[in-house]
Formats: structure tokens, C-alpha cells, sequence
């Protein structure tokens, strides 16, 4: 099953319970409210595999890749990596497991400092965590330029000369130099034309193969992770709603909100086509989550006890789920 790993399944990562509450000022003289960004998320992540964390805008994607990359601090739970709890470590720790998980943002536009050509940014990681020297430096970003597709002449060309889809292979390229055990990539492909985002996906696809690298792979969007996913965890307001396979959560999704995201999601296969329903409603704020289950306004199973009971995450039928009423509607 899958939170447990396998007798030779080595994790490099584990979030226990991960959690990011933010203070919320709500004007002059009033208390500050707390909004749960993030609110007690688990996951292991295993070498060459992809854990998909999909759910609509606002459900927290950005704040657990926030944790995860150590940019911020967790204000709850564990983070491990190397046999150390991230989320208690001093500086000194931190500063020496960071190397090890890199991240590749949405916008390849933002991310690229327009002032720097392909093969000084490249290098730079390099300059600040190695004591290679510059012509040491110099063949491991041309290698690494080559491996995720750019030509030997964009090494020194500058971002603005290269299109969305090549930023983001310069930005894939950048997150490797220091030979990651774990990526973050947050929406890496949602800012691409659809006929460069499988091209971008196949890539991160052959570089995991080559690498053995761990990708936590966020997106709004279940078809954009059909492909690249192993198992997939979707999050509502904050909190997991199932985690399961790809297999199990594509072809078999059992919570009212995967199924509802999935029917709204446009498929490519048209055997896997549905009826199109439209999620009604929207997300509530964290801020003033309702209480129970915090899907239970917009969940056409939802009963009294949906609205005043908060559904616990348990293992049914081989996957994770927190909903009251799963037996009864599967
Ligand atoms: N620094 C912050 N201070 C207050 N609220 C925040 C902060 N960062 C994120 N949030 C809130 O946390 C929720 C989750 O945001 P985010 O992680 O960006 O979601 P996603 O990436 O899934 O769209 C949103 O309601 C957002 O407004
Ligand atoms: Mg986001």
C-alpha cells in the first residue's frame, strides 16, 4: 500500500502532518484571524517517482511546496530528510539538506533573472555549493544543456531570447545543476501553450528516469498529471482528501470532490470522456473553513453529520480517504 514503503523502498522524503497557518491581520484594534494554508498533510517520497498534489486554486498547493522547498518554516508537524526533522532543525542543518530539494516555478517568465545568460545562471548554484572550477563548472551546464534539450549556442543567450517552453527547460536545468534528490515543481506547465506542455512533461519524465529523482508535481489540473504521476494526493482547503494511485484515483476516484474535479476536468482518452459536471460553488476561505467536512457545502451527499463532524483520513480499499459517507456512496 502506498504510505507504507516497501522493504527495499528507500524514502527520501517524509512529511508528517505538515502544517502552515498564517496570521491574518483583519483591521486596526482587531485580532488577528489565523488562516490554515496548510493543515496537516502526509506523504513519503521515494526515489523515481512522482506524488501528484492536485486540487483547485487556493487549496494550499503553493504553501506546501513553500514547506517542503524549506523557503518557510512550517508552523506544525515534521518534515524528514536524512534522517532529520527539517521543521526543528537548526540553521546550520537546514542550510546543508537545502541543496537537495530544488523547485521549478510556474512562470518561467518571473523565474529567469533577465540580466543573466543561460550558462551563468546555470553556474551559479554551482559557485555558491561546489568548489568546482569554472571550466569545471562550465562542462557540467553545457552537459546539463544537453540533456534537457538546449542548444550549445543558448549558453550565451539571455532568457527574453527563448520561448516559454525552453524558459522552463533553462529553469529544469537550473533545479538539477546540484543533483536534487527531490524537485518541486509548481505548475510547471500550466503558464505553456498545450502543445508544449507533453513536450515539458516528457522531458521531466526522461530526466527522472536518467536521475532517480523524486518529483512532487503540483497542479489544478488532474489531466495534466495523468501521465507523469505515480500515485496522486488531492487536497481540499488545506487537508488530503484521497491519496491514492494514479490508477486507483483516475480510474476509480471515491471521494465526492475527486469525482467531481475529475468530471469537470477536460479528458483526452474520449473513452474516459463523462458527462461534463461542473463543480458548483466555490472554496471556502481558510480563514472561516465551514465546520465538518469542508467540502460538505458544495457535496451532493453531504448529510447532518458531514456538517458537523470532521472526517478523519482512513484506509479504505487500499487508498487513503476522509469522507463519513465513502462506503456508502461507492
Ligand atoms: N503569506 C500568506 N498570508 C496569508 N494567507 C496566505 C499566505 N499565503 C497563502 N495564503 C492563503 O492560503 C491559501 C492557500 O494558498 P496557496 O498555497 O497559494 O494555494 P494554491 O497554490 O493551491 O492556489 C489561500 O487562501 C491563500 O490566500
Ligand atoms: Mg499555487
Amino acid at each position: 500500500m502506498m504510505q507504507t514503503p516497501g522493504p527495499t523502498q528507500h524514502v527520501l522524503l517524509e512529511a508528517k502532518n505538515l502544517a502552515r497557518h498564517y496570521p491574518v491581520s483583519q483591521g486596526l484594534f482587531k485580532p488577528k484571524a489565523i488562516a490554515r494554508a496548510l493543515d496537516g498533510v502526509s506523504f513519503i517520497l521515494t526515489p523515481g517517482k512522482t506524488l501528484a498534489v492536485v486540487g483547485e486554486s487556493g487549496c494550499g498547493k503553493s504553501t506546501l511546496a513553500r514547506q517542503i522547498t524549506m523557503i518557510e518554516p512550517p508552523s506544525g508537524g515534521e518534515l524528514w530528510m536524512e534522517g532529520k526533522n527539517i521543521a526543528e532543525a537548526d540553521k546550520a542543518t537546514r542550510k546543508q539538506v537545502r541543496p537537495l530539494v530544488q523547485m521549478v516555478f510556474q512562470n518561467p517568465y518571473a523565474s529567469l533573472n533577465p540580466r543573466k545568460k543561460v550558462g551563468a545562471m546555470l553556474e551559479e548554484p554551482l559557485i555558491i555549493n561546489t568548489t568546482l572550477k569554472q571550466a569545471e563548472r562550465e562542462a557540467k551546464a553545457r552537459a546539463m544543456m544537453d540533456q534537457v534539450g538546449l542548444r550549445p549556442e543558448h549558453y550565451s543567450r539571455y532568457p527574453h531570447m527563448f520561448s516559454g517552453g525552453q524558459r522552463q527547460r533553462v529553469a529544469i536545468a537550473r533545479a538539477l545543476m546540484l543533483d536534487p534528490k527531490v524537485i518541486v515543481a509548481d505548475e510547471p506547465v500550466s503558464a505553456l501553450d498545450v502543445s508544449i506542455q507533453a513536450q515539458v512533461l516528457n522531458l521531466l519524465m526522461d530526466l527522472q528516469q536518467a536521475s532517480g529523482v523524486a518529483y512532487l508535481f503540483i497542479s489544478h489540473n488532474l489531466a495534466v498529471v495523468e501521465h507523469i504521476a505515480d500515485e496522486v494526493l488531492v487536497m481540499y482547503l488545506g487537508k488530503t482528501v484521497e491519496h491514492g494511485s494514479k490508477e486507483q484515483v483516475f480510474h476509480r476516484p471515491m471521494h465526492p470532490y475527486t469525482r467531481a474535479l475529475l468530471a469537470s476536468t477536460p479528458r483526452i482518452d474520449p473513452a474516459q470522456r463523462q458527462q461534463k459536471m461542473m463543480l458548483p460553488g466555490e472554496l471556502p476561505s481558510p480563514l472561516a473553513p465551514p465546520p465538518g467536512c469542508a467540502f460538505n457545502n458544495r457535496c451532493p451527499h453531504a448529510i447532518e453529520r458531514c456538517r458537523s463532524e470532521i472526517p478523519l483520513l482512513r484506509s479504505i480499499d487500499q487508498r487513503l480517504i476522509a469522507c463519513h459517507r465513502v462506503e456508502e456512496i461507492n
